[in-house]
C-alpha cells in the first residue's frame, strides 16, 4: 500500500468512527510512527490499537504505548500529549533524540520511561498536571540541556519513583519530595545539582535516594536523615555535605550507607557503629574526628583520609575528648576539623593554647560567626584560663558549670545571642558579657530602660549640675589668671594663648613645677569632667570583674557610660595619688592638646578626693605586647606579617604627630608595646602618656628625670638623662625589632648574648636576621622584602648616636609603601585624616597661621575630626 492509499483511507475511517479524540489518538499515532527509524515492527495497519506494544481501552483510545529496547532514532511529535487517556509510555533504550514533548495534563499517566536515550531538550511545562504518575524515568540522557526539576511535579502526588540520573539537571532539589507521600525511590545521581537537602524529607517515606557525583556538589548538613525513617538505601558520596553525621537510629532498614568524598565532621555517633540493619557503609575522604570508628560485621571503607586521633579504634587523649564535646555544641566547625588533628590537643590545633605543651589554657572562638550553645563540658578543661567566645552567634545560656574553673581569667560572651543570668564567679574572674540583648541579670551594660530610667535621669542632672559647677568655677579661676574668655561648654585645648606665646617666643622652659602652676589652664582647656558616682556607677563600684589592667600607676577598668559609649577608666593607686598627681596632671595636660587617630583619646577625668581618674577611649583589642608576647596564654591568633607592618606605621604616625604636628614638641619617653592600644580592626594608637614631656622648639634636648622603661631606653638618655624626640625613635625601634622577632626588648631567660634584644639584632649581619624572624611568621618572597625594609629602619632608629636616628616622619615614608603594597589604591585612611598625608611642616604652618578667635560651640570630642579637630575651631 502507498503512502498516499494508506492516507486516503485513514481518513476515510476516520468519518466512520464516532469520536473525534479517538481520530486524533489515530493521528498522533500515525505521525509517531512517521518519526521513528527504523519504523516499528508491527506498527502497520490503519488502527493503531492493533500495533505491537500498543493498548487502548472500550472506546478505543490509546492508553499505553511500548517501544523499550527497539534500537529507535528519530525524535518524538510536540503534541503526543493529546493522547488523553495514556497511561504507559515506555521509551526507554533506543537512541531517541531532539527535543521532549511536553506531558503535561496526562492526567491518566502512570508511568513513563525515558531513559537511556539521547533527548536534547525538556519543555517548559513537561510534567505538570500529572496527576496518577506514579513512575517517572529519565535517567541516562547525557545530552539534554541543563534542566530543573519542575515544579509541577508537586501534582503528581502518587508518585512513587523519581529516577533521573546522568540527565543534566541544575539547580537545587525543589522543596516538593517531600510531600509527595508515596515517594519510595528518588535517584538524581550524576547531575550538577546544588544547593542542601530540603528539610521538607523529613518524615517522608523515601526508602533509596541517590545523590551522589553532583558535579558541584551539594552540600549543608545532613541531619534531616535522621527523620527519614523508611530509609534503605542513602547514596550521598561524592559531594560538598558538611556537618556530623546525625543519629541514624531511627532509620531501622537501612542497609546501605555511601557518605564517602564530603566534607563531614565529628565524631562519628555510636548510634552508627552500632547500627543493627547496616551492611555496607562508606566513610573515607571526610574530615571526620575522634576515635576511630569500629564497626561491627558490616562491610566498611573509612578510607585514608579522615581526622581520627589515632590509625586504630581506642580512645582519645581525655582532652581531646573534652574538646570535641564543646565543638559538637558549635555543630563541628569546619575550619576546627581541617586543623584538629593526632592525639595532642597542644601540638597546634587551631584555637587551642597550652601551657607546658600539654595544659589547655587558652581557647579562642572569638568571632567566627559560630552558632550552636556553650557546652557544659568546657568545665573539664580544669586549666583553662581564657575562654573567647565573643562575636558569634551562640544561644542559650552560660552553663554553671564554668564557675568551678580555677584558673579562670577571662570570659568572653559579648555579642552573642545568649540568654538567662551570668553564674556566679569568683571576682578575679573578668566577664564580657554585653552584646546579648536577651542575657539579664547581672549584665555589664547600664541599662537605661525601665525602672533605671528615672534612676538615670537622677545622676544626670547631677552630673548636669556639677559640671556646670565645675565649669563656672574655672571658668571664673581662667577668667582671673589668664584672662581668656569664651569659654561654654567646649573641650578644646586652649590653643590661643599657646599659639600667642609661641610666635612672641615667649615660651617658658616647660618643668614639673609649671605644670603645677598652670593647673588651671589645662583643666579649663581640657576635657568633661566626669562625677565619681557616674564612674562608680559603671564599673559597679570598681569591681575586680571590670578591670582590664594594671598599670604602673593604678588600675584600668572598663566601663560603659549612660551614653553608651565603652570607656577605660584609670584609677590611680590612692597610695600612690600625691607621687602620681604631677602623672595625671602631665596626662591631662598633653592628651587635652593633642588628637589624633593613632592616639589614644582622654574622653574625660575626675578628682575628688584622693581620688584621680582618668577615661579613655576603650580599646578592645587590649594592648600590643598582650598580642606580640601572650598570644598563646591568651588563645589568640599570633599578629600576621600585615598586621605588625600596620601597627608599626600606625604607632610611627602617632608619635610623628607628637613630636611635631602637635605644634609644640612632645615626647612620649615611654614608648613601648604595652603602651601601644590595639581597636577591633587591629589598627594601633599609642597611650600612656603620663611620662610625656614638652619639650621646647629649638630646643630640644633636655635633661630630666629618668622615667621610661629598660630594654626601650636610648643610651644617651639612660646614661646621661637628656631627653629628646630621638629618645622615641630609639624606643621605636625596638619595638619594630619585637615586632620582626616576636621576642620581648629583655629576657633574662635567654642566653647571655641574647638577653638584650637590640644588642643581639643589630650584631648580625643584614641576611642573618631571618635567623631570629618570629617562628609564627610563614615567609614568602613578597614578605622578605618588607621584613629586610623594617629590619634596616630598626637598625637606623637605634643608631647609637641620637644624631644618626631617622626622625618619626623618616619611619612613616619607609613603612607607608610596605603598608600601600597590600593596599594598592581605595580608602586605606579615612577620608577625614588629611593630616597624616600632609607634609608635617606645611600642616604645622597653616595650623599657625589660622586665625585666633575661639568660637564657643558645644562640640563633644567625639565629633572632632581627629588630627586636625581643633583646628577649624580657631
Ligand atoms: N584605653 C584602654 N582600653 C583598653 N584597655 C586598656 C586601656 N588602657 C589601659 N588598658 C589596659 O590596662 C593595662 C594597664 O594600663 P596602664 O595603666 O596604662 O599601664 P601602664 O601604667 O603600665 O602603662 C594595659 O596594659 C591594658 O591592658
Ligand atoms: C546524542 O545527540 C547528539 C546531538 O544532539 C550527538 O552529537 C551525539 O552523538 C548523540 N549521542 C549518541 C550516543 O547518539
Ligand atoms: C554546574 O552548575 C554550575 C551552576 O550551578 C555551573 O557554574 C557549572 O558550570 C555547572 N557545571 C557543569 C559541568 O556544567
Ligand atoms: C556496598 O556498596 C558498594 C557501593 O555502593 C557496592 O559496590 C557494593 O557491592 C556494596 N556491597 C554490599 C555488600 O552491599
Ligand atoms: C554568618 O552566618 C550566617 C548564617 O549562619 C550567614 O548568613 C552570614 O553571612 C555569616 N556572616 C559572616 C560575616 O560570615
Ligand atoms: C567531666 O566532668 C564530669 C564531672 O566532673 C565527669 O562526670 C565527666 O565524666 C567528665 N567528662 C569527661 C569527658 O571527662
Ligand atoms: C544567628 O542564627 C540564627 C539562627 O540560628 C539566624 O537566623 C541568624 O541570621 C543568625 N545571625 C547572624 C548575625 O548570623
Ligand atoms: C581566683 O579566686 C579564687 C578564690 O576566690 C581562687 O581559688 C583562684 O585561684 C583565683 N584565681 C586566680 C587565677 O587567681
Ligand atoms: C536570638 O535568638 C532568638 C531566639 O532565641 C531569635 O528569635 C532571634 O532572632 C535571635 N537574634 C539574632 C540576632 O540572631
Amino acid at each position: 500500500m502507498g503512502e498516499i492509499q494508506r492516507h486516503v483511507i485513514f481518513l476515510l475511517l476516520l468519518s466512520v468512527f464516532s469520536s473525534p479524540a479517538m481520530a486524533d489518538d489515530a493521528a498522533i499515532m500515525e505521525k509517531l510512527a512517521k518519526s521513528l527509524f527504523p519504523a516499528p515492527t508491527g506498527w502497520t495497519g490503519s488502527n493503531p490499537c492493533k500495533w505491537t506494544g500498543v493498548s487502548c481501552d472500550s472506546s478505543n483510545r490509546i492508553i499505553s504505548i511500548g517501544l523499550s529496547s527497539k534500537s529507535l532514532s528519530g525524535s518524538l511529535p510536540s503534541d503526543l500529549n493529546q493522547l488523553k487517556n495514556l497511561k504507559s509510555l515506555s521509551l526507554q533504550r533506543n537512541q531517541l533524540s531532539g527535543p521532549l514533548p511536553s506531558l503535561s495534563d496526562l492526567s491518566n499517566l502512570q508511568s513513563v520511561f525515558l531513559d537511556n536515550n539521547n533527548f536534547s531538550s525538556v519543555p517548559s511545562s513537561f510534567l505538570s498536571g500529572l496527576t496518577s504518575l506514579q513512575t517517572f524515568s529519565i535517567s541516562e540522557n547525557p545530552g539534554l540541556e541543563p534542566w530543573t526539576i519542575p515544579e509541577g511535579l508537586a501534582d503528581s502526588s502518587n508518585l512513587m519513583e523519581f529516577l533521573a540520573s546522568r540527565a543534566n539537571i541544575v539547580g537545587s532539589i525543589p522543596d516538593l519530595f517531600g510531600k509527595l507521600t508515596s515517594l519510595k525511590s528518588l535517584k538524581l545521581s550524576y547531575n550538577n545539582l546544588t544547593g542542601s537537602l530540603p528539610l521538607s524529607l523529613a518524615g517522608s517515606s523515601i526508602q533509596t535516594i541517590y545523590l551522589n557525583n553532583q558535579q558541584q556538589g551539594l552540600s549543608g548538613r545532613i541531619d534531616v536523615l535522621g527523620s527519614m525513617t523508611e530509609l534503605m538505601q542513602v547514596w550521598l558520596h561524592v559531594n560538598k555535605f558538611s556537618g556530623p553525621i546525625p543519629d541514624l537510629s531511627k532509620c531501622t532498614s537501612l542497609f546501605d550507607l555511601q557518605l564517602r568524598d564530603n566534607q563531614l565532621t565529628g565524631v562519628v555517633p555510636s548510634s552508627l557503629t552500632t547500627h543493627p540493619t547496616l551492611a555496607n557503609i562508606s566513610l573515607g575522604s571526610n574530615i571526620l574526628q575522634g576515635p576511630y570508628p569500629a564497626f561491627g560485621r558490616a562491610k566498611v571503607d573509612l578510607g585514608t583520609e579522615n581526622n581520627w586521633c589515632n590509625p586504630v579504634p581506642g580512645p582519645c587523649d581525655s582532652q581531646i575528648t573534652i574538646l570535641l564535646m564543646v565543638v559538637a555544641d558549635l555543630g563541628y566547625p569546619m575550619t576546627v576539623a581541617e586543623s584538629w588533628k593526632g592525639n595532642d590537643a597542644c601540638k597546634g590545633w587551631i584555637f587551642v593554647s597550652c601551657e607546658q605543651g600539654k595544659f589547655v589554657t587558652g581557647l579562642n572562638f572569638g568571632n567566627q560567626n559560630w552558632t550552636g550553645q556553650i557546652s557544659p563540658a568546657i568545665a573539664n578543661l580544669t586549666s583553662l584560663k581564657n575562654l573567647l567566645l565573643n562575636d558569634n552567634n551562640l544561644t542559650g545560656t552560660i552553663p554553671h558549670s564554668l564557675t568551678t574553673l580555677k584558673d579562670l581569667q577571662l570570659l568572653d560572651v559579648s555579642n552573642n545571642n545568649l540568654s538567662g543570668k551570668i553564674p556566679n564567679f569568683a571576682p578575679n574572674v573578668t566577664v564580657k558579657s554585653e552584646g546579648n540583648p536577651l542575657m539579664n541579670g547581672k549584665a555589664s551594660d547600664v541599662n537605661l530602660s525601665g525602672k533605671n530610667s528615672v534612676v538615670v535621669i537622677a545622676v544626670a542632672v547631677v552630673v548636669a549640675a556639677l559640671l556646670v559647677g565645675i565649669l563656672l568655677f574655672f571658668t571664673y579661676k581662667c577668667y582671673k589668671k589668664k584672662r581668656t574668655s569664651n569659654y561654654g561648654i567646649v573641650q578644646i585645648p586652649n590653643r590661643k594663648n599657646r599659639s600667642k606665646s609661641h610666635k612672641n617666643g615667649k615660651v617658658k622652659p616647660h618643668n614639673e613645677d609649671e605644670d603645677k602652676e598652670e593647673d588651671v589652664h589645662v583643666y579649663s582647656g581640657g576635657n568633661v569632667s566626669i562625677s565619681l558616682e557616674v564612674l562608680r556607677q559603671v564599673t559597679d563600684n570598681f569591681s575586680e570583674e571590670y578591670v582590664l589592667g594594671r598599670g604602673g600607676f593604678g588600675v584600668v577598668y572598663r566601663g560603659v557610660l549612660l551614653d553608651g559609649t565603652v570607656v577605660a577608666v584609670k584609677r590611680m593607686e590612692s597610695a600612690l595619688v600625691d607621687s602620681g598627681l604631677s602623672e595625671f596632671q602631665a596626662e591631662i595636660s598633653v592628651l587635652s592638646k593633642v588628637r589624633h587617630r593613632h592616639l589614644v583619646a582622654l574622653t574625660g577625668f575626675c578628682m575628688a578626693g584622693n581620688e584621680r581618674l582618668l577615661v579613655y577611649e576603650y580599646m578592645p583589642q587590649g594592648t600590643l605586647a598582650q598580642h606580640l608576647f601572650h598570644w598563646s596564654e591568651l588563645g589568640i591568633p599570633p599578629l600576621t606579617w600585615k598586621q605588625r607592618v600596620v601597627i608599626a606605621l600606625d604607632v610611627a604616625r602617632g608619635v610623628e604627630y607628637l613630636h611635631g604636628l602637635a605644634q609644640e614638641t612632645f615626647i612620649h619617653r615611654d614608648l613601648k608595646p604595652s603602651n601601644v592600644l590595639l581597636g577591633d580592626d587591629m589598627r594601633a594608637k599609642v597611650s600612656d602618656f603620663g611620662l610625656v614631656k614638652n619639650a621646647e622648639k629649638g630646643k630640644h634636648s633636655m635633661e630630666t628625670r629618668l622615667a621610661g622603661t629598660f630594654g626601650y631606653l636610648a643610651p644617651e638618655y639612660a646614661t646621661t638623662g637628656k631627653v629628646s624626640t630621638k629618645v622615641d625613635v630609639y624606643a621605636f625601634g625596638v619595638i619594630l625589632m619585637e615586632l620582626i622577632t616576636g621576642s620581648k626588648s629583655l629576657d633574662e631567660t635567654r642566653p647571655e648574648e641574647q638577653k638584650h634584644l637590640v644588642t643581639w639584632f643589630r650584631r648580625l649581619q643584614k641576611n642573618e636576621i631571618m635567623n631570629l624572624l618570629d617562628p609564627t611568621l610563614h615567609t614568602d618572597e613578597e614578605m622578605f622584602g618588607s621584613i629586610s625594609k623594617v629590619s634596616e629602619l630598626a637598625r637606623h632608629c637605634t643608631a647609637r648616636e641620637p644624631y644618626q636616628r631617622p626622625d618619626m616622619g623618616h619611619a612613616v615614608n619607609v613603612l607607608a609603601p610596605l603598608v600601600d603594597q597590600w593596599r594598592p589604591s581605595h580608602q586605606y585612611e579615612d577620608s577625614f585624616d588629611v593630616g597624616d598625608q600632609m607634609s608635617l611642616s606645611r600642616e604645622l604652618e597653616r595650623w599657625q597661621e589660622e586665625d585666633s578667635t575661639i568660637t564657643a560651640t558645644s562640640l563633644r570630642p567625639s565629633e572632632f575630626p581627629d588630627s586636625i579637630s581643633s583646628r577649624g575651631l580657631q
